[in-house]
């Protein structure tokens, strides 16, 4: 990491490769290309609940922190969305059709254990929203044509509170840059950064091993 480097930059650098990993796990894959079941999309909407759950209940109770406020942005939340969806998905008994996969429980379980630590849950948050907001537009659009989905089902990736997602990411990551961390702590959260994405590949790696285990 060069001195004069954007953190913004450095960020994105050191963990592109991670999202690599992410992007092309065999799960993705498989729902980008049309392979993927309407089943399948439904089971990721409903291990999505848990995790923002998960994040957004932290943000919450963590929001007087002042690094915290600096990336409390109201419009991000997507935990009425998810919850239009399972309801449009799976009914209003949709809560009880749910359950935690494994790599799931892991996840939040790293959320919670990061208790104050505000860079450790906005590296979270970074890795979740700005993809949401990136490659997620991308997969709204595909499973709107795979599945016949207008709005209801596929409102987790609509922002109604960010006109442009460009514009909102060009902010995100002047905050980024601006909230002062020293080197030793910008390391610290891009690490965390590898970690989220690594959970997140466990996850679809995991998904997809249920699968099969499904048809055999
Ligand atoms: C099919 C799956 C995916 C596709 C096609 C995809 C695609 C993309 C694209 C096109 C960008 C914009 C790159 C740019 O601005 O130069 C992006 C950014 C991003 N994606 Fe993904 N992505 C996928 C999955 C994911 C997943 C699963 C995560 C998180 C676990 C994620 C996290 C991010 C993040 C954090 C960024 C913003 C990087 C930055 O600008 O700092 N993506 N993605």
């Amino acid at each position: 990491m060069t001195e004069t480097a954007l953190f913004s930059e450095t960020l994105k650098e050191r963990t592109w490769s991670a999202h690599g990993d992410s992007e092309h796990s065999g799960f993705m894959e498989d729902l980008m290309r049309g392979n993927g079941t309407r089943e399948d999309y439904i089971e990721l909407v409903a291990q999505h609940y848990f995790i923002y759950e998960a994040i957004e209940e932290r943000m919450d109770e963590l929001k007087d922190n002042p690094e915290i406020a600096k990336f409390n942005f109201p419009e991000l939340i997507r935990i009425p969305s998810l919850v239009a969806d399972l309801e449009h998905l799976l009914g209003e008994d949709w809560r009880n059709l749910i359950t935690p996969l494994p790599a799931t429980v892991r996840y939040v379980e790293r959320i919670k254990s990061l208790d104050d630590w505000a860079g450790g849950l906005i590296a979270h948050q970074y890795c979740r929203y700005l993809g949401d907001l990136s490659g997620g537009q991308i997969i709204k659009g595909r499973m709107q044509r795979f599945f016949g989905f207008e709005k209801a089902g596929v409102e987790f990736y609509m922002f109604e509170g960010i006109e442009n997602p460009r514009e909102f990411k060009v902010t995100y990551r002047d905050n980024l840059d601006n909230i002062g961390w020293d080197l030793e702590e910008q390391n610290r959260v891009v690490d965390e950064v590898l970690v989220a994405y690594q959970l997140n590949t466990d996850l679809f790696q995991e998904m997809s091993a249920a699968k099969l285990a499904a048809l055999s």
